[in-house]
This record gives structure tokens, sequence and C-alpha cells, in this order.
């Protein structure tokens, strides 16, 4: 068992970030962090019981995640399927690493929240016979995923939510407003947020917004690595506030990598175009250079195995064969314009690189996705941070485990931002002045950004060791003390990004083992009697601290199944 606090780490990170003092004010009673899934469903359920609601938005409503998001929303909507089976698949995805009552929630939650936001208006797509017409990806036993515009899910879903928006007067939204820090009452519970806006007249720059409650749904920590198919917006900075103000972080190691991210040369940086998991749904498959189908073998569902699966059998023949990236073959798809009907926006990102996938194999690698871990919640979002909350990938709210499940990411943000809307009206702290916020204020250089992306995606990676985690964090330390000269955007996000990436490779060397998207070179088993748990990661004056918390693997005997099916 190892040091229950963890290795020390020498470095000492920002308490808060340095920022102008505050010259506007304003107030609401909720303020929502982030336009997604998460963040406007809040909204619009909030509005029901809260008087002011207020959303802020780091650039405009639609530059997050949701957008982006191809496959679609996994519940249990089929006539043949229930919910005791999307949770048997969440589980075994997880790998252990799961809350039962969480993944339950979703589950059993889910099917009804789906139907919620079709009746708010979104499009998705129907078979010929007029019902919902839902596919399957990777991990899934049934076909549960539901699309919209064919790959264009997340962007059908945010263009309904955004409308319903605008449509409620009593919503208010500030746009251009990258969140700074959480203003603290004298109970160390949230009394405000610190905004810095780029926008005209008296709200422009920094100012402050004292509320009663924060919920963050500002999505995920994609940036923090070099190849990522998150949008230049995912700098972690929910995590990194919710941590500063004393919130707590868990299960930071379970970064999922996609595994067929289109590989666009190894010069190629930041946001890199997805190729859906659906696209191996309909039939797509794995080859190797030699046209070898190299996911044949290696799990009973081949090319449809869980994501960690997939991403590790692409990792190690590009490792064995010294190739950059394998191949993704869809070129039987190509017939009777199924890939225009199905896939028109991977089919024209595919183009406008050159490959046609009707007659070309797509070059795939593995690149990150998706933070399975984040702000601990309960299932009611709430954090154990008075009056804050949080939702959507930002969250930790049990239900990915290890490895998220393709597809839960839509549903978990719909599923528990109704949950908090539920009981968020009748917790509402009493409005309270901040207090004189003594935590140490830092900022590091933007200009270290890139350097820390390198070292995140050379070290803390798909594929992890000790000896290239230590590495890492010797570089984070080192990156930790070089100080900002100009205060804006690019040092805070930075700094909300090496905060993350510190903790995020302090859980990862402590965990010696290989569990689902975890991979470690040197512990290449999963070990339950050791690491079945979590690890929590805090920040006192700076300095963090990493715990881990024993757990009852929560697949027990479901991964036998799996394997014998
Ligand atoms: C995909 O379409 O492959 C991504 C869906 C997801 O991340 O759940």
């Amino acid at each position: 068992m190892p040091d229950p606090m963890g290795p020390a780490a020498s470095r000492r990170l920002p308490g808060r970030l340095s920022a102008p003092a505050p010259g506007w004010t304003t107030s609401a009673d909720v303020v929502i962090i982030g336009s997604g899934v998460a963040g406007l469903t809040a909204a619009l359920r909030l509005r029901e019981h809260v008087d002011k609601v207020l959303v802020v938005t780091k650039t405009v409503l639609n530059a997050g995640s949701t957008q982006w998001a191809q496959g679609g929303i996994a519940a249990a909507l089929g006539p043949e399927d229930t919910p005791a089976e999307h949770e048997v698949d969440t589980l075994v995805a997880g790998a252990g690493a799961c809350d039962d009552d969480a993944v339950r929630v979703l589950v059993t939650e889910g099917p009804e929240a789906v139907r919620e936001l079709i009746a708010l208006g979104t499009n998705f797509d129907h078979d010929e016979h007029g019902a919902l017409s839902l596919t399957r990806e990777g991990g899934h036993h049934r076909d549960r995923i539901a699309h919209a515009g064919g790959d264009a899910t997340g962007a059908e879903i945010q263009r309904a939510l955004i409308a319903a928006v605008e449509a409620a007067p009593d919503i208010e939204v500030i746009q251009h407003a990258l969140a700074v820090d959480l203003l603290l009452g004298a109970d160390g519970g949230v009394s405000g947020v610190t905004l810095h806006v780029i926008g005209e007249g008296v709200r422009d720059g920094v100012g402050a917004v004292h509320c009663r409650a924060v919920v963050l749904a500002s999505g995920g920590l994609g940036q923090v690595f070099s190849q990522t198919t998150n949008p230049v917006v995912s700098t972690g900075d929910g995590m990194a506030i919710a941590l500063r103000a004393g919130a707590t972080l868990r299960d930071l190691e379970f970064v999922q990598f996609h595994p067929t991210v289109m590989y666009l040369g190894p010069e190629s940086r930041g946001q890199q175009p997805l190729i859906s998991e659906a696209v191996r749904g309909e039939g797509a498959f794995l080859v190797d250079f030699e046209g070898n189908r190299f996911m044949q073998g290696v799990h009973p569902l081949a090319d449809l195995a869980p994501r960690d699966v997939v991403a590790k059998a692409i990792m190690k023949r590009m490792l064995e064969t010294g190739q950059p990236h394998m191949w993704l073959d869809a070129r039987h798809l190509g017939v009777t314009g199924f890939w225009e009907r199905r896939f028109p926006t991977i089919l024209a990102t595919t183009r406008s690189h050159g490959v046609d996938p009707v007659t070309d194999l797509i070059p795939v690698a593995p690149a990150c996705h998706y933070a399975s871990g984040g702000v601990r919640t309960d299932l009611d979002g709430r954090t154990d941070l008075p009056g804050l909350y949080a939702t959507g990938e930002v969250a930790c709210s049990g239900v990915h485990g290890a490895n998220r499940l393709a597809s839960n990411s839509l549903l978990e943000g719909l599923v528990f931002s109704r949950r908090i809307a539920a009981v968020l009206p009748d917790e509402l702290r009493p409005w309270a002045d901040p207090v004189t916020d003594t935590r140490n204020a830092g900022l590091v250089s933007g200009s270290v950004r890139r350097d820390l992306q390198e070292t995140m995606t050379s070290k803390v990676g798909v594929l992890r060791s000790a000896a290239g985690l230590g590495e890492a964090r010797a570089v984070l330390d080192e990156l930790s003390e070089a100080p900002a000269e100009v205060v804006g955007q690019d040092a805070w996000e930075t700094t909300n990004l090496l905060t993350i990436s510190a903790a995020l490779a302090d859980a990862a060397a402590l965990r010696e083992e290989t569990r689902g998207s975890h991979w470690r070179d040197d512990f290449p088993d999963r070990d339950d009697e050791h690491w079945a748990g979590h690890f929590d990661v805090v920040m006192t004056d700076g300095a963090t601290a990493v715990t881990f918390g024993p757990a009852p693997a929560t697949d027990t005997g479901l991964e036998e199944q799996e394997v014998h099916a």
C-alpha cells in the first residue's frame, strides 16, 4: 500500500490567480459557468425556481465540447433495451471504478431526460418507419445511441438548447467571460465569482458577481495535451477554480484517449478531427500497414471493444511496427451515398484534409478525448464546498469510473444538471459578503503552455511509466516557477492547465496498476487488491495533496461475463 498522502511535490502553485481588483460588480442568485449541454440544461431548469440565473461562457455559447460531439447520446430508448443492460455496459467500461448508485441514476433517468430534449425541439434522426434511429458504439451490447444530422448530434443539441435559452428572457448570459476564481464567504462556502469580460461599456475587464450558488459546467481539460479532440476553450478552468477554493478533485488520472482521431502528421497540434466510433458501429474496421485486422482476437467485441481496449491495441500496434498511426477502413460504406447521409461532417472534414473515405483508408491514432474524473460530486451535483455544484465533464459524479462508455457524456450532463436543479433552489445560501482572500496569488507564464502540453503528451499520455511520470512531474515543477510577465487570458489559462496537469501526473504516478484508460507500462495488470478505489486531490495554500480511498470494485463478476460473452 502506498503512502496514503502520495509523493511529496515541492511545487507551490497559485492559491488564486493574480488579477486586477474587480472594476465592476453585479449579482445573481445562481451563476452557471459554461454553456454546453450541462450548463444550459441547468439554466433552463433553474429559471423555473430561482429569481435570477446568470450563464457565463468563455467565448460564445456554442464554443464548448458539446458542439463537437458526433456519435450521439446513449440511453435505453429501444423497445428491447433496458436501463439494467445500459448499466452493465457502463460498469464494465468503467473497469471497477464507477459509483454504482451514480450509474443507476444515469441509466434510469437517462431515457426521460432525452425525451425532454426531444420535447424541447432537438431533431434526432429517425429510421424509415419513423422510429428514433439508434446505433451502436464501442462497449455497448445494444443499439442505443440516438444521433442527429448523422454525425452532428452535439451541434443539434446545442442549437436546440441555445434557442430555448434565447427564448427565456429571465436567463442572463454574459459571453467572452472567463471565470477567474471563486469568492468565498466567512464559512468557506461560495459567495461569488470573479470574471474577466471582454465586453463593452460597464462590464469590461475584471468584475465580481455576488451570488448564492455557482454551478460549474465548464467542460474538460483536453488542452492539457498537445493533440486532443477538445476545442481550444477546454483548459480545465472549472477544475482548477474548484481545487483552489477547497473542493476535491477525483479520478484525474483517468483521461480517455479516443482511438480513432484523424492523424494529420507529426507536427499537428491542438484540436484534431474526431472519426466517430459510430463509423466502426456501422461496420468500419481497423487495419495495420499490412492490412491485418488487428482487433480480431483482442476482445470479443473486436473493433467495437470499449474505447480503452481499442486505443491500447492501436498504440501497441504502432509501437510494434514503428508507425505513427494505423488505418480505419470504411470504404465499403461508400456505396449508395451512405457516407453522405450518415457521416456528412466527418466526410467533409476528411476530404478537406485530402482523404476521401469512400476510396481511401483514413489514418488514425489515439488522442486525448475526455476527462472521466473531475470535481467530486454527490448524486445531486454537490461538491464538498457549500454552494458549489458541478455537472458534465468538469465533474466526477462517479458514472465513468476508469473509462467512460461511449456517448454517456452528453447524457451525464443532462441527467445531473436536472438533479442539481431539483435540489439547489431549496439550498440557496443566504447572501453573504466575500471575506478578504488570503490565498497566495500567482500566475504562471503563458509561454510555458507548449512545453507543458508536449510533456503531458509524451510522459502522461496513453502509455505511462514511473520513469516518465517522474520526469513529467519534474518538468511541471520547473514550469511552475516561470512567473507571468503579462496578466491576462493566456497566463490564467496556462496556470489552470499547469495546476490540473500537476494533480493529474501526481495521481497517475501513484496508481501503480493498469485500469481502464490509465495504462502503466511498468504495472500492466489491474490490481484490485491494492488499487480498487479513488485518488482525491486537494489544495492548501497552493500545495496539493493526494489521498487514496479504497472502495470495492463495482464491476465484480461483470468482466468475466464480458470476456466469455
Ligand atoms: C464518438 O463519436 O466516437 C465520440 C462519442 C463520445 O465521446 O462519447
